[in-house]
């Protein structure tokens, strides 16, 4: 922390020569007598999390700048990575941008991955520098459906499918579901369709389809609006494949082929005794 705070008084220090900072200095003080300097609004300058691939942008409100630079520095590397509005890394993805009359200060990182996670930090040219560090964290959401990617379905009874997604900064705004890469249809004539959707830390959507039948079989895919995609085979089964079906979690004690199949089982165990 004092090691990069020094390399930037070096390199500010300058930049002060040349400019005429007393005079500005004496000129504030005329105008506002209670002057204490630039410092950070903290409230509009927070840690942020971002989604891998999506430019994420850190904020610094300076308040009381005056003529001094604002830059930012990477602390795992204590990289310099931009002053005022120019970049001083060669990894172009790291922007500045100042738009006249405020007193925000956004660093954006595009196309953001994992190993940009870490502390930023925000630095204002004074002598000696201020600064405000802040945490970027970049997540990937992971979008998961419970029971897949194969699920065995008894003809006739509710298939049930759950979406969850996780490590999404926020709830996705929509998810939405297809079959066969068609836009599922809530007011189909077929009927007996819905979508339960619960947001939150983890997101979940329950797709619900009553009376499954074999054309209700194939894919599924599951489309949350700001995570990865995810995909289940579902087949419904007329009741003949009960090998098949210790693969699936929904088989419905109710089917009568399966309690046929259950009661020949028990009938063949006791046989054995
Ligand atoms: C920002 O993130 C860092 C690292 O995760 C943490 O130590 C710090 O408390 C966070 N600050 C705020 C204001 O949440
Ligand atoms: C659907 O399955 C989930 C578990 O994956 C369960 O929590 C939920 O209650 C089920 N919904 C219905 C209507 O059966």
């Amino acid at each position: 922390m004092r090691g990069f705070l020094l390399a930037l008084s070096i390199l500010f220090a300058g930049s002060a020569r040349c400019g005429s900072d007393n005079e500005d200095l004496e000129m504030e003080q005329e105008l506002e007598p209670l002057d204490r300097g630039p410092y950070f609004d903290v409230s509009a300058s927070k840690n942020v999390t971002a989604l891998v691939g999506k430019t994420a942008q850190l904020n610094c409100r300076v308040r009381n700048l005056g003529d001094r630079t604002v830059s930012w520095v990477r602390h795992r590397d204590i990289h310099l990575l931009t002053v005022g509005i120019d970049t001083y890394t060669s990894d172009q993805r790291f922007v500045a941008s100042h738009f006249p009359r405020t007193e925000d200060w956004t660093l954006q990182v595009k196309y953001p991955q994992r190993r940009d996670s870490g502390t930023y930090e925000c630095q204002v040219s004074t002598t000696p520098p201020i600064g405000h560090s802040m945490h970027l964290s970049v997540v990937e959401p992971v979008t998961t459906i419970v029971g897949g990617p194969e699920m065995y379905i008894n003809r006739g009874s509710t298939m049930n499918l759950t979406c969850v997604v996780r490590h999404s900064p926020e709830p996705p705004p929509a998810i939405y579901w297809t079959h066969n890469q068609e836009e599922i249809n809530y007011d189909s004539p077929r009927g007996g369709v819905s979508v339960i959707t619960e947001k939150g830390e983890i997101t979940t959507s329950y797709l619900l389809i009553q009376r499954a039948q074999p054309a209700d079989s194939g894919g599924y895919t599951c489309h949350p609006s700001n995570a990865n995609t995810q995909t289940v085979a579902v087949h419904v089964l007329n009741g003949e494949h009960p090998a098949a079906m210790q693969h699936g979690g929904q088989l419905r004690l109710g089917n009568p082929p399966f309690v046929m199949f259950l009661a020949s089982m028990l009938a063949f165990l006791n046989h054995g005794h």
